[in-house]
């Protein structure tokens, strides 16, 4: 796109040489679907271009703006024509011979990244609380986060997936003394998870209730605070039941995450409130004695401070740190580790994150270099349009929501001969993609339904419309007539030549070729359903293709010929669509 990008900047620049020295926009994008146009690229610079030229007092309408300077565009050997459509849009052609070039590059050389220079991120996701149960909420962060870092660690950055999990504070104390007391030997009987959650509750109604509970639960959280060995063992027992258990769903969905919960950065805190402190940054609530609060530079447009120090530290002879403490110290951490941030975490959250980045930066702790992102997510709704729930109105085991999945997606396949084993693996994945396509291909900052009808329907932008289109690929691929004519497809694909003739087979070329462009915007924007409408309009493309396309193809003569041109084609499409597929987390299936 950059040789398109400067070939209309020089022709703008040679039509209007009034505009001087003044910064011009080529403003060279990839049509969407929803525009009709089977243009390559399109330029939206003219509209912005007749208010600069007016304002040098040269009046004219966008329309004539555009004619003029796609005239002056220098003679390439790569754009084919243009076209201007609307108030003054220009739709842009290119060569055969170049998509062709860029066709066959694909297949020789494989689905390759757009170049980027390198940069440590930190991708923190996922993210649920210890004790309690992870929710659909902790799947939405789950899913995209995956899916960015994955994004993220194909287009070349040092990917770093943090897992910040609840796991300090009050409440833990709470659960050791209570796990003392209820379980003498709960170093050989680990509870189970549903119990544990059961279990903060009463520990939370004695901490409430019995007077003499409560110092031992400071007392608790001052020796977990000191790394006092025995209790550290008790922390860490009550943390490893919920670990197993955030670990069986992460293997079903080919997660990976690395634990760095908000414990570790423990000892940071006291740095970060000394900083705070001598920067003149703390002050003390009246509401509350004892606590502490700060605000940031976006006081205004967050109304809202941060709480720094909990105002019933001193009752317990120890400095009470909270939520807000632990993300100023990880951003600190993190800051000083990479320069790319990411946080994927539910929209609530949001003025939280807007406090925390804006005092990371006045602190100078976050430079100017960095780059901090809140990537925001809605709630899930169920189809009543409110809040998923289950019938009884309880929230949604992310366990009984995913044997549904599969359960319901094992109904909806079609049947062929497989092992149960490969068969398990083929609903496995259906299930699962669907679930996360379901998720990913909404934009991610609205709330989105969650309809398991919906997301299974073989039709529609869902994961099993895409996951059939990528099977046929392979089903083609796979006729027997190739193998008898002695064609070697993976054999001959790094050194075949692509051409294209068929106005069908340009057209897939040209939704091939824009793949890296469609990443590289889904990865700026962080916004992981520009891919999913990429792949859902280029599977589209490629049932046009494959419905006037044949790559065999039996002849008036008996014979059978075999097409080894398109037979790449189809190659290449099954290419980008598995890496995409990849990207999202989703597993490819090669048979239905
Ligand atoms: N544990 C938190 C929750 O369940 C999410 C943590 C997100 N990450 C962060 N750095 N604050 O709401």
């Amino acid at each position: 796109m950059s040789v398109i990008v400067e070939l209309v900047t020089a022709g703008i620049r040679a039509a209007f040489p009034q505009l001087g020295e003044e910064p011009v926009d080529a403003l060279v994008s990839v049509p969407s679907g929803k525009v009709s146009t089977d243009a390559m690229y399109q330029s939206n610079a003219a509209m912005r271009l007749a208010a600069q030229l007016k304002a040098k007092g040269t009046k004219m309408p966008p329309r004539e703006v555009a004619a003029a300077f796609t005239a002056a565009i220098p003679k390439n050997d790569i754009i084919s024509g243009y076209e201007i459509a609307g108030p003054g849009f220009v739709n842009i052609d290119i060569n055969t011979s170049f998509l062709e070039g860029v066709t066959t590059k694909l297949l020789n050389k494989g689905v390759l990244p757009p170049e980027h220079t390198k940069q440590p991120v930190i991708v923190d996701f996922s993210s649920p609380n210890i004790a309690k149960e992870m929710h659909v909420g902790h799947l939405r962060s789950t899913i995209i986060g995956e899916s960015i870092a994955r994004m993220l660690e194909y287009i070349g950055h040092d990917v770093q997936r943090v897992n910040h999990v609840g796991d300090w504070g009050t409440p833990f104390g709470m659960l050791i003394c209570h796990l003392r007391d209820k379980f003498p030997n709960f170093q050989s009987e680990p509870p189970s998870i549903s119990d544990l959650q059961g279990f903060y509750k009463a520990a939370k109604k004695r901490f409430d209730e019995e007077p003499e509970f409560k110092p031992r639960v400071y007392e608790a959280v001052v020796k977990l605070q000191a790394h006092d060995p025995e209790t550290i063992l008790a922390w860490n027992l009550v943390c490893d039941v919920s670990r197993r258990e955030f670990q069986r769903i992460y293997d079903r969905l080919d997660i990976d995450v690395k634990e760095k919960g908000e414990s570790f950065y423990q000892d940071m805190m006291v740095e970060v409130v000394k900083q705070l402190e001598s920067a003149g940054k703390l002050e003390e609530d009246d509401t509350a004695p004892g606590r502490k609060i700060a605000w940031s530079s976006v006081k205004k447009e967050t109304k809202v401070p941060l709480i720094v120090v909990k105002s019933d530290g001193a009752r317990c002879g120890m400095t009470g740190y909270t939520y807000d403490t632990s993300d100023l110290a990880a951003l600190r951490y993190r800051a000083s580790q990479a320069t790319w941030l990411v946080y994927v975490v539910d929209n609530g959250q949001s003025t939280h994150f807007q406090n925390v980045f804006a005092l990371g930066r006045d602190m100078e702790w976050v430079s100017p270099k960095h780059r901090v992102d809140h990537v925001g997510f809605g709630v899930v709704l169920g189809e009543d349009g409110k809040r998923f729930k289950t019938r009884s109105g309880d929230t949604v085991r992310l366990k009984d929501l995913l044997d549904e999945g599969v359960e319901r997606a094992g109904a909806a396949a079609r049947t062929t001969e497989m092992t149960p084993e490969q068969r398990a693996r083929m609903v496995e994945a259906i299930a699962y993609g669907c679930i996360k396509y379901a998720d990913l291909s909404h934009n991610r900052t609205n709330d989105y339904v969650f309809s398991y009808d919906k997301m299974l329907q073989d039709k529609g932008n869902t994961a099993v419309y895409l996951l059939y289109a990528n099977t046929r690929v392979h089903s083609i691929l796979r006729n027997p007539e190739i193998a008898k004519q002695n064609i070697d497809i993976d054999a001959l694909a790094p050194s075949h030549t692509v051409t294209l003739t068929h106005p069908k087979e340009i057209k897939i070329a040209k939704y091939l070729a824009r793949f890296p462009e469609v990443l590289n915007r889904t990865i700026d924007t962080l916004m992981p359903h520009r891919l999913c409408d990429y792949i859902y309009e280029l599977t589209n493309v490629f049932t046009e293709f494959y419905q006037e396309c044949y790559a065999v193809q039996k002849q008036s003569d008996g014979s059978v010929k075999v097409d080894v041109n398109r037979l790449m084609l189809y190659k290449s499409v099954g290419m980008v669509l598995e890496q995409a597929f990849h990207l999202l987390g989703i597993r490819a299936i090669e048979a239905i």
